[in-house]
């Protein structure tokens, strides 16, 4: 079985873009696997790529990004403290042990202080490390190239995600001893961003473990993107255009889950043979990975093409190692999560996509299906409103965590984006933004033009209508999800809309 649900490059989108790249301060472009900016951007000839999904040639953006830590010494005992393991502590040290001490890389504020882990988890089984760090979390936040940043992390724990990934880092621009640059603008933390998972790619298992054991002693485990099928990942080799090169993974994989003391995790994308999904799945495991997050879509599955989820490939991958699985792709609503884990099986999901366009996704998603309500007070039934949640956003960054405007600018399109279309001139003051005091300006006009429409409307948000593709239909100042409108046709068969319809996957 398959389920469809997924996004689409709109006219509407482009122009957003248009206006976001135009005036970002970073010039970064951001390139995601399945994602609209796929269709919108030509790559730049800059070398020195960022990454996979982001070419950036920043140096002098106006919020240059530290390492932010909290300026707060504690001794108290921290939530690794209750953990409790199933196995014997004689395989692991107590986890208890956690110590304050500065980032030891030289751009810190030296009075911020921040936990270092001082035990090793790397030698945990796939579901001792699940169960005792990760606390059998279900609902993962995906890494996202310059969205899972601190500040929506921050955010998204919030609102219910539990496990967080760090953007992708490219691994040898990570671990460059000879210029630091990349690593003081990219790596940020803080005290409370647990757990942690860092996500790198990498073609070297040289670079892969050197890039990891900068951040081993700030996050739970250290994961590498073997799912991006981006052109930019083509050129570097990485991501799924590794998906040949079995040896060379399996030794990026074991070399870091041998070398390191924390555990290393794989993100992954399908096969269309399943015998091989599960074999590289497999693979994977006994390299030493220690989670599998599997994106269900094939390599090819990106842009106009995204398509489908096949969440049997997940299930049968589930049910053939002997490590959690996290299932990733395709969730629009917080029931999705429910029926993608009872459907799968698998250990937990993650969702990327429409977490940018809908912050509380997470939030009671595991009741979704008995109505339980929110305990924040700003969620109704699984809605919020975008300005609520745009503001919320806006002060953890006021708080302190620093945030590249371009990172804002995108955050902020993503949320009002059922809104914009109606306040073309607002569009346009957000699109040139340059402080977070004019993001924060724009966001105000927001809400007020949108009062009188909310005033006077009469939607229901205990009985939300559905349209006859089965997408919930929801007034533009709720987050909500972004829809492909490709699907909203006909299929070629003729037979029916693919819409939301569970459907078979061939
Ligand atoms: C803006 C954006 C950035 C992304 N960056 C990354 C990344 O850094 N690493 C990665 O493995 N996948 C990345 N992806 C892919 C997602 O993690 C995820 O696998 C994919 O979008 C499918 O999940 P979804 O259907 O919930 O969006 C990105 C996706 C988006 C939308």
């Amino acid at each position: 079985m398959a389920i469809k649900h997924s996004l689409e490059v709109d006219k509407e989108f482009v122009q957003n873009k248009k206006a976001e790249t135009q005036f970002s301060s970073s010039n970064s472009i951001v390139f995601c696997e399945n994602s609209k900016e796929d269709n919108n951007h030509s790559i730049t000839s800059n070398e020195m790529l960022h990454s996979e999904y982001t070419d950036s040639t920043n140096s002098n953006y106006e919020n240059s990004i530290k390492n932010i830590t909290t300026p707060q010494v504690s001794t108290q005992n921290t939530k690794k403290d209750e953990i409790s393991l199933e196995k014997s502590t004689d395989t692991i040290e107590a986890l208890s042990k956690v110590d304050m001490i500065p980032l030891s890389n030289s751009t810190v504020d030296s009075t911020s202080l921040i936990q270092k882990n001082n035990t090793n988890t790397s030698q945990l089984t796939g579901y001792e490390f699940f169960n005792s760090i990760l606390k059998s979390s279900k609902l993962f936040l995906a890494p996202m190239v310059d969205q899972s940043e601190l500040a929506w992390r921050i955010l998204s724990r919030r609102y219910g995600a539990q496990v967080c990934f760090t953007p992708m880092f490219h691994a040898k621009m990570f671990s460059n001893k000879e210029n630091r640059g990349y690593f003081n603008e990219m790596w940020q933390t803080n005290e409370q961003d647990r757990p942690l998972i860092v996500q790198f790619c990498a073609n070297d298992p040289e670079h892969f473990l050197e890039a990891a054991k900068l951040v081993e002693d700030h996050a739970d485990a250290v994961d590498i993107n073997l799912g991006c099928p981006q052109h930019i990942a083509k050129r570097g080799k990485y991501g799924a255009f590794l998906m040949d090169e079995w040896d060379l993974i399996y030794k990026i994989v074991n070399t870091a889950s041998k070398n390191l003391k924390i555990p290393v995790t794989a993100k992954i994308r399908v096969y269309k043979e399943l015998e091989k999904t599960i074999e590289y799945a497999k693979m994977l495991e006994r390299a030493g990975a220690k989670i599998l997050t599997v994106h269900g879509r094939l390599a090819e599955q990106k842009g106009h093409k995204t398509g489908l989820v096949d969440w049997s490939k997940i299930k049968a991958i589930k049910e053939s190692v002997n490590i959690p699985v996290i299932s990733n792709g395709g969730i629009l609503y917080r029931e999705d999560i429910l029926s993608c884990l009872k459907e799968t099986k698998a250990d937990g999901v993650m969702v990327a996509e429409t977490s940018l366009y809908n912050p509380i996704i997470f939030d009671s998603s595991l009741n979704a299906d008995e109505s339980i309500s929110s305990s924040n007070s700003l969620c109704i039934n699984g809605l919020v409103k975008n300005f609520d949640i745009a503001n919320e956003y806006l002060d953890i960054i006021k708080g302190g965590v620093e945030t590249k405007i371009s990172y804002v600018r995108s955050h902020l399109f993503k949320i009002f984006k059922p809104s914009l279309p109606n306040y073309p001139d607002l569009r346009s003051e957000l699109a040139a933004s340059k402080s977070i005091e004019d993001f924060s300006n724009v966001v105000d006009k927001l809400k007020l033009a949108m009062q009188p429409e909310i005033e006077s409307s009469k939607f229901d948000p205990y009985n939300i209508e559905i349209d006859e593709f089965g997408y919930k239909i929801i007034p533009h100042w709720y987050c909500q999800p972004s829809i492909r409108k490709e699907y909203n046709k006909v299929t070629s068969s003729g037979d029916k809309p693919l819409g939301r319809n569970v459907v078979n996957a061939e």
